[in-house]
């Protein structure tokens, strides 16, 4: 017992180890952007901010405004900041209807696309992030190269063996149709706005991006898997049963909860396994 006690004092005192973070990692207090006038109702947002050309940690800046001269989304503060007080805040958007995907961020502590996120539905002052354990290119813009090449993998569009069913359906200029049972299998999957905000949301793939293909691209693996005109099935099942590629997902569920599309990776991820045994 005593030779037990001697190795656990012995083994804490090696762990007790000190991290040191690396250099310009340690996200410093930023500049205060209070507002000058009187009104009534602002809003305080606390943004992330990080330039790779400057030699500097980065920072957490405090942006004030007026919400009598603002419209209600995130996106809407986040322009308004851009145009009238900080043109060098950074970050993407494009369609500004929860369509392009890329305005995705952390907001208040949850991936989410900023041109639906109402700032109405944060109660203290609006904290936003880029979406996280991405490398991080310039204040709220992620680096998606990887998921990216990840979704090329997959091979995300129609392939058919069959080359003589393609060539005379484009000679005859007919229409590769669907009968609505079949369309209606799409349902869930084509919503997809490739946001990228469940698969920086899964803690499988923070911790195996390199080979773990992730929610949103095994999401979009199952779009083309269940689509009828598409008759590369066995091939992309057999691609996918990997233990790394499809295998890392725990059903941990964050994903779900993260979309802001409101559509289930995880449940699809469990389709993908169960088509891989019962196709065999
Ligand atoms: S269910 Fe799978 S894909 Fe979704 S968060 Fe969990 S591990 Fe990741
Ligand atoms: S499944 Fe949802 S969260 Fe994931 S990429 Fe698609 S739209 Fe975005
Ligand atoms: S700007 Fe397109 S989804 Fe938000």
């Amino acid at each position: 017992m005593c030779n037990l006690l001697h190795q656990a004092k012995e083994y804490t005192s090696f762990i007790m180890v000190e991290f040191t973070l690396p250099k310009n990692s340690k996200v410093v207090k930023g500049i205060d952007h209070s507002l000058k006038n009187n009104s009534e109702n602002t809003r305080k947002l606390i943004i992330y901010r990080w330039d790779p050309e400057e030699d500097k940690n980065p920072r957490l800046d405090r942006y004030e405004i007026d919400l009598n001269k603002c419209g209600p989304m995130v996106l809407d503060a986040l322009i308004k900041i851009k145009n009238e007080i900080d043109t060098t805040l950074t970050f993407r958007r494009s369609c500004r209807e929860g369509v392009c995907g890329s305005c995705s961020m952390n907001i208040d502590g949850i991936n989410t696309l900023a041109c639906l996120k109402p700032m109405a539905e944060i109660k203290k002052d609006i904290t936003i992030y880029p979406l996280p354990h991405m490398r991080v290119i310039k204040d709220l813009v992620p680096d998606l190269k990887k998921a990216y090449q990840q979704l090329e993998s997959i091979k995300p569009w129609l392939s058919s063996n069959n080359s003589n069913k393609i060539d005379v359906i484009k000679k005859d200029k007919r229409e590769n149709k669907q009968t609505p049972e079949e369309r209606a299998k799409l349902d869930g999957t084509w919503e997809c706005i490739l946001c990228f905000c469940c698969t920086t949301s899964c803690p499988s793939y923070w911790w195996n991006s390199d080979e773990y293909l992730g929610p949103a691209v095994l999401l979009q693996a199952s779009r083309w898997i269940n689509d009828s005109r598409d008759n590369k099935k066995k091939e992309r099942l057999k691609e996918l049963n990997n233990s790394m590629k499809l295998y890392r997902c725990h059903s941990i569920m964050n994903c779900a909860r993260s979309c802001p599309k409101g559509l289930n990776p995880a449940k699809a991820i469990a389709e993908i396994k169960k088509a891989i045994v019962t196709e065999k």
